[in-house]
């Protein structure tokens, strides 16, 4: 990525992944932003809804990196990695942590959760990769509902420190122009040790589930550049997972 972020800004959208996929299919180049105030239709992981009203950063990055196919876990990656060193910094708290597969915690409750997509071109390399985040920056208590009330916080909450979403994104943004350029010149090694520093994940117990279904249990041994986790069983036997969700007991 060279230069600047080129920074599209809106109030309300349905989502700024879908805009910045848009974008993407239309030739916009790399570095473009879609960021708005709020989505009415916010796309989460796994097809999930995600809740994005005024108060929260809503952001897309488009990027067009060298990299090979194998590459979007590795972007999300990377991104976790950049959002948690902004969060720690501005928000002066080192408890602000990875969860597999990419959420962010500060404690035992949600403050981002980051979406990447990726095309190919026609011949199989990467066109673009789309990552889209969500940092509830600024958001009552009363935002989530159900169980998402004892799983998600919003930063101001959780810390009692006021910054708003627009003095978030320019730090944000500063720390991943310096992630994306050390990721596209020396690859993933930086970047899997920072996450390997910063998450709440490897030894640890964990249930791993898949689709809300428990399909495995164990100690959580290790992260792949391919963003995947191994999880040795009770019974010794390791399983490497590339998709799902955790519990950590
Ligand atoms: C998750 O399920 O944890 C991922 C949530 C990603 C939400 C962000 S908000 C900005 C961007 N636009 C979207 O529609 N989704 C992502």
């Amino acid at each position: 990525m060279d230069g600047c972020w080129q920074i599209e800004r809106h109030e309300e959208i349905d989502s700024t992944n879908r805009r910045a996929l848009e974008l993407a299919r239309a030739g916009a180049p790399s570095g473009t932003v879609v960021v708005a105030s709020r989505q009415t239709s916010g796309c989460g992981r796994r097809s999930r809804h995600w809740h994005s009203p005024a108060g929260g950063l809503w952001f897309s990055l488009l990027l067009r990196p060298n990299v090979a196919p194998e590459c979007t876990a590795a972007a999300s990656l990377m991104a976790g990695v950049s959002v948690v060193s902004t969060l720690r910094r501005l928000y002066r708290r080192n408890d602000i942590c990875l969860k597999w597969p990419n959420d962010i915690l500060i404690g035992e409750k949600k403050i981002v959760g980051i979406l990447a997509e990726m095309a190919l071109d026609a011949d199989g390399f990467v066109d673009f990769l789309v990552i889209g985040i969500g940092i509830n920056v600024d958001l009552p208590p009363d935002t989530w509902t159900g169980e998402l009330k004892d799983r998600a916080v919003s930063l101001r909450t959780a810390t009692g420190i006021v910054y708003t979403p627009d003095e978030v994104l320019r730090e944000a943004l500063t720390d991943m122009k310096i992630h994306v350029k050390d990721w596209e010149a020396n690859g993933m090694s930086k970047i899997l040790s920072a996450w390997l520093a910063m998450n709440n994940t490897i030894g640890r117990e964990v249930i791993v589930k898949d689709d809300g279904r428990v399909i495995w249990s164990g100690t959580a041994t290790a992260l792949s550049e391919d963003g995947s986790l191994t999880v040795r069983g009770e019974d010794g036997c390791i399983q490497t997972f590339s998709f799902g969700e955790i519990s950590i007991r």
